[in-house]
């Protein structure tokens, strides 16, 4: 049987900051409400890069630390919701980028969950014996998705990517996953597609015109909170530990209150959820490998640690996997 490892972590974001005072220029808000509401200080704003090109460089960057050669890759997973084309993948786009050939490469979608998705993914391929080396990056440049006059949405998010790769073992770096998702909430946070034009739908008044990030941050933060919470209790489940068990939580990125309200339902203190949205906004599926990434850098995580990560996003989806710490 085999396992997988993280064995390499990096990220990368673009270098443009855009402060919660430059968007009171922008559309009819205040730092104050902001940062109450949300903890979000500032984000990362794209000033023409793509998501491919962002997800290409955070990869660089995991697969140096990770210290192996590009050519060791043979499974390339990007999560996404702004890829650069519907077909070809953003991942092909990357796999194009490191030189690579004959490795599959495949975009996943699962809203601000699909790193984990991406993750509990790689970890399969691994496991079947199909993949000893995987790449998995979550991407996005939220920024062209969003309707700059729509207050609502357009001051919680940020463009930015994570990757890490994820290695066949004897050790279990991954020791569990677990996800799912919720289709009938699909209207509580959509981006729509191109819609139907075509010289035999004569129906044109059926037409969404739309093709701005919609939220109905309410209802989600609702939901938020209740799923984060069922997905840290039931991988702590799955495997006979208790909250006490785990070093750090490394949560979606979302809202600090999200997260706090999660704690406090768990009693524990919120230190042990890392919290990065002051700096980076919501960075959908990019969020938790960048909070990994940091912490990483920041020498938090040692040896042996037992960390959950966890999600939720549009779909609606969510997802947590329990990780020991092996490097
Ligand atoms: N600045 C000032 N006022 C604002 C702003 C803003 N940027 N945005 C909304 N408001 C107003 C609203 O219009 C409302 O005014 P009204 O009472 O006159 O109608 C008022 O502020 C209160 O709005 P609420 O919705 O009650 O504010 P709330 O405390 O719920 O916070 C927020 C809103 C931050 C969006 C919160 O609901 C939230 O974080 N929800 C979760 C969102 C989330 O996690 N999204 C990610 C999904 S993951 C993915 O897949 C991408």
């Amino acid at each position: 049987m085999f396992h997988s490892e993280i064995i390499g972590v990096g990220s990368y974001v673009p270098e443009k900051k855009v402060t919660n005072q430059e968007l009171e220029n922008i559309v009819d808000t205040s730092d104050q409400w902001i940062t109450s509401r949300t903890g979000i200080a500032e984000r990362r704003v794209s000033t023409g890069e793509k998501t491919s090109q962002i997800a290409l460089k955070a990869a660089q960057r995991a697969i140096k630390k990770a210290d192996i050669k590009t050519d060791e890759i043979d499974l390339i997973i990007l999560a996404t919701i702004t890829p650069d084309f519907f077909t070809p993948s953003t991942a092909s786009l990357v796999q194009a980028d490191l030189g690579l050939k004959d490795v599959p490469s495949f975009d996943i979608s699962a809203g601000c969950t699909g790193f984990i998705y991406g993750l509990q993914i790689a970890d399969q391929f691994i496991k079947s014996g199909q993949s000893q080396c995987a790449l998995v990056i979550g991407a996005e440049i939220l920024s062209k998705v969003l309707d700059w006059n729509d207050r609502n949405t357009c001051v919680l998010f940020g463009d930015g990517a994570g990757a890490v790769v994820l290695k066949r073992s004897m050790r279990k770096g991954i020791v569990s996953t677990y996800s799912g998702s919720q289709g009938d909430l699909e209207g509580f946070l959509t981006i729509p597609a191109v819609s139907v034009k075509n010289p035999f739908f004569t129906d044109q008044s059926k037409t969404e015109n739309r093709s701005y990030m919609f939220m109905n941050g309410k209802e989600i933060f609702k939901f938020a909170t209740h799923i984060m919470l069922k997905s840290i209790q039931i991988i702590l489940k799955d495997n006979r530990l208790t909250i006490h068990d785990i070093k750090y939580i490394v949560p979606h990125q979302a809202n600090f209150r999200i997260i706090d309200n999660v704690a406090k339902k768990l009693k524990v203190p919120p230190e042990k959820f890392y919290k990065n949205m002051d700096h980076f906004g919501n960075t959908s599926a990019a969020s938790i490998p960048l909070a990994l990434d940091e912490m990483v850098e920041k020498k938090m995580i040692q040896n042996g640690d037992r960390m959950i990560m966890v999600g939720f996003g549009g779909g609606l989806t969510w997802g947590s996997i329990l990780l020991n710490w092996t490097l």
